[in-house]
């Protein structure tokens, strides 16, 4: 075998296993390998998962915080204003290098699937075109899928449809759109629409970025479940965001979630842009401005969580680290009841491979590519809290990325003690 990984500790098992790798695939999961592997780790107890996934990435603005310049008001509104300001002075060389960058470091936090959205109204889709580069250079390292995104519209611009097309010709994956920007409510269920016909039309994936507001009166995303209820596209589209079901009232959230789980829908929540972004106009009391993450996940709905930003107009902070988006939401959404924990782990996870459609090819499964993570953590809990560092990942058999973790000590009274904060 080419590679063995001694004593892991698989999800929900009590014992710890081997697991053998040959040609890229996981070949054995055994209780002990008898034969020798041409390189082996031990785990030494850890956590072996399958990797991270972030289904929501924007990696054409990726690490772009300050250029041309800093968001002062932290806003949603100024934040698009500066990628406004921006976009006429983007090169291909310049989106490239920073979406290579972060595309890195979330590989260095042990992501190996990563959906990202290419913004379309920019009228030379340099975003397509080098996002699509991206994706093609990096796939020995990496799974990407791109969305078709129109940041600003599709119907507030005379373009916008033509360059939706274009992108799609050009080769995208997943069409997206964002209804709550066009400029009417007609106009925005024209967006939804629109978007279904063109993934029809292209046998694309959807994924729209919906009600991203706390406008409790934006229901766009009411709009997507029925289309995907009429035309049987079950299991294929995700709603990206929506914030504004925070601000819904009960009674039509209710009735929303129960039509959301008919069309198997995939949402999509974002933490880090959403915690900093939402509910900006409250004053004070203010609301968390977050979707609704417990009464989704209690009515079986698949529910994930995306980076959606790194170091951008949007969010300045951010290094591309699932297992703190998970950590922070289990915070704001209060996700702190026992289960509730384990939920987050597959959050990032096996619910994040179902909205990409990847889950015949993902898993610790034999017959499965060997993608994979060793995490410094004996159990989800602690991976989470911890936000432990990945100390190895693996794609394809192949080790990518190699953390050593930070070494503590602690002395007192001529006694030192290392600190790894495990009990
Ligand atoms: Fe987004």
């Amino acid at each position: 075998m080419d590679l063995i990984i001694k004593n892991a500790k698989l999800r929900d098992q009590v014992e710890c296993v081997d697991i053998g790798i040959e040609n890229g695939k996981i070949v054995a999961i055994e209780k002990e390998i008898q034969n020798k592997g041409k390189k082996e780790i031990d785990a030494k107890g850890n956590l072996v998962t399958p990797p991270f996934c972030d289904p929501h990435l924007h990696l054409d603005a990726a690490l772009s915080v300050g250029d041309p310049r800093y968001n002062m008001s932290g806003t949603l509104l100024e934040g698009i204003q500066v990628w406004g300001e921006r976009k006429p002075h983007l090169t291909k060389e310049i989106i490239k290098k920073n979406a290579i960058e972060a595309v890195k470091w979330e590989v260095a936090n042990g992501t190996l699937k990563i959906r990202t959205h290419a913004d379309t109204t920019d009228p030379k889709l340099l975003t397509v075109e080098s996002l699509l580069e991206v994706k093609e250079e990096l796939k020995d390292l990496v799974d990407i899928q791109v969305v078709a995104f129109p940041q600003d519209g599709i119907f507030t611009l005379p373009e916008g449809q033509k360059l939706m097309e274009k992108a799609m010709d050009m080769g995208v994956d997943v069409v997206g759109g964002i209804p709550h920007i066009e400029y009417t409510r007609e106009d925005g269920v024209k967006d939804v629409e629109y978007a279904f016909d063109l993934a029809e039309k292209h046998d694309a994936l959807i994924d729209i970025h919906v009600d991203e507001t706390g406008d409790d009166q934006s229901r766009f995303v009411e709009v997507m479940a029925k289309e995907t209820i009429v035309r049987g596209l079950q299991g294929r589209v995700t709603a990206s965001h929506t914030t504004a079901m925070h601000n819904y009232n009960n009674d039509y959230a209710f009735k929303l979630i129960g039509i959301l789980k008919k069309a198997e829908m995939n949402m999509i929540t974002n933490p880090f842009d959403n915690s900093v972004l939402q509910n900006r106009t409250d004053g004070y009391p203010r609301k968390r401005g977050h979707t609704r993450v417990d009464e989704m996940l209690s009515r079986d709905i698949n529910v994930c969580i995306g980076h959606d930003s790194i170091m951008d107009p949007w969010y300045p902070m951010g290094k591309g680290s699932m297992l703190q988006a998970a950590n922070l939401l289990l915070h704001y959404a209060q996700l702190s009841g026992y289960d509730q924990i384990f939920q987050l782990y597959d959050m990032i996870t096996t619910h994040s491979a179902k909205t990409m459609c990847i889950s015949d090819t993902y898993g610790i499964e034999v017959g499965k590519p060997a993608d994979m993570i060793v995490i410094d953590a004996t159990n989800e809990m602690d991976a989470i809290r911890l936000m432990s560092e990945c100390l190895y990942v693996i794609r394809k058999g192949k080790i990518v990325a190699k953390t050593i973790p930070a070494e503590r000590k602690v002395t007192f009274k001529n006694q030192s003690k290392t600190m790894d904060f495990k009990l």
